[in-house]
């Protein structure tokens, strides 16, 4: 049997595996239950398994000597919303915490895979690192595996994100940016409390912050090329006690997004200057705490390629379909940024089965027909870049 074929046999598996995670979803750094899950099905098929990034799993298996390494990424962790898939028997059980971006397919589809390359062990010349990555959500994760040494002796990266906006059946593989660098940042804008009526003995930080909020999109008009897809967005702002009191502080938290190092590396300095000198504009004053999340998820063209021909080798070239790049972050990007590496977009999205809301909502669900794909791309990639 080819992997399309052992896909297909180990789809109920595969689904039932989903399912599982899909019931039992953890956030961000709490992936304990799924991290020991994954471990006993990777010690079950007879992978040598290690714990590392606190939550964090990494499968090794060793094929032939004398080969190369190729690892496969998953990510495990799930969002803090309450799910409204009422009718499904798979709903969360966890109050308040759902898989609603899809990594509960993401594990499943690699212990899978896992599974069919064991059997095809002989094939291998070299070795395969599965790695199933906690602690996505907030772009900590893949670093903390990076720092730990998880890409040693590593020499290309594959990853798979499901996609519910793009239609199950189809598979993106392009070479290039593909998710934004997405950064936080804090503002705390600091006045001087006085009565409302009288302003002037204060200094109104609910003013100072309004101009900052306005004042920072000139970034994007007018410090940016044009030419760059760039964002920054403030998502919350949280200041004041009452109607008639001058506010003394204000709170602002926000985001930036680019597929540019240069224009990553330039917005602190950039957000400084803006808030500084309007903060003092207004008297007031601020401070900043700036973090970088994700780099920007770039593909290398050689693996896009040969990814490219693995997945066509097995489903024909019609699979393959172009997918336009998204402002959401992936950290998968420090991986991809230390060996070459490809990101996969994995179509979902089927109207007639529901799946087409979009990921992070309450309602979000997937196409369980397209998981044998990614399944099959992950062990294929492997066999196929190993063998070359
Ligand atoms: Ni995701």
């Amino acid at each position: 049997m080819n992997v399309r074929e052992l896909a297909e046999k180990y789809k109920g598996e595969l689904v039932a595996l989903r399912r599982e995670f899909h019931k039992n979803p953890e956030l961000s750094w709490k992936e304990i239950q799924t991290g020991n899950r994954v471990e006993e099905e990777l010690k079950k098929i007879g992978i040598e398994v290690k714990r590392i990034a606190k939550t964090g799993v990494v499968g090794t298996l060793k094929g032939r000597e004398g080969g190369k390494a190729v690892a496969l990424r998953a990510d495990m962790d799930a969002l803090p919303i309450e799910e409204a898939n009422n009718d499904i028997p798979y709903k969360s059980k966890n109050s308040g915490v759902m898989h609603a971006c899809g990594h509960d397919s993401h594990t499943a589809m690699l212990l899978i895979a896992a599974k069919i390359l064991w059997k095809l062990r002989d094939q291998i010349k070299g070795t395969v690192k599965f790695i199933f990555q906690p602690a996505e959500e907030n772009m900590q994760g893949a670093k903390k595996m990076l720092d730990e040494g998880v890409m040693e002796g590593v020499d290309a990266i594959l990853g798979i994100h499901i996609w519910s906006q793009f239609s199950t059946g189809k598979v993106s593989l392009e070479a290039g940016p593909r998710f934004a660098a997405g950064d936080r940042f804090k503002i705390t804008v600091k006045g001087k409390g006085s009565h409302g009526a009288i302003p002037h003995l204060g200094v109104d930080a609910i003013v100072a912050a309004s101009a900052i909020v306005m004042n920072l999109q000139s970034i994007i008009s007018r410090e940016i090329n044009p030419l760059e897809p760039v964002v920054v967005s403030i998502g919350k702002i949280n200041g004041g006690f009452n109607f008639n009191v001058i506010c003394n502080e204000v709170v602002l938290e926000g985001t930036t997004r680019s597929f540019n190092q240069d224009i990553q590396n330039r917005f602190p300095s950039m957000i400084k200057r803006i808030v500084d000198h309007t903060a003092s504009s207004f008297n007031a004053k601020a401070e900043i705490d700036y973090t970088v999340g994700s780099l920007s998820c770039i593909n290398d063209p050689i693996v896009s390629q040969m990814a490219k021909a693995s997945i066509i080798k097995l489903y024909g070239e019609d699979i393959v379909a172009d997918f336009e790049q998204t402002m959401g972050g992936e950290d998968f990007s420090y991986f991809n940024q230390t060996v070459p590496g490809i990101m996969v977009f994995l179509g979902v999205g089927n109207k007639e089965k529901n799946t087409t809301y979009p990921h992070h909502h309450e309602k979000f669900n997937l196409d369980e027909d397209a998981l044998p794909i990614g399944t099959s791309l992950y062990a294929q990639f492997a066999l196929d870049f190993l063998n070359r």
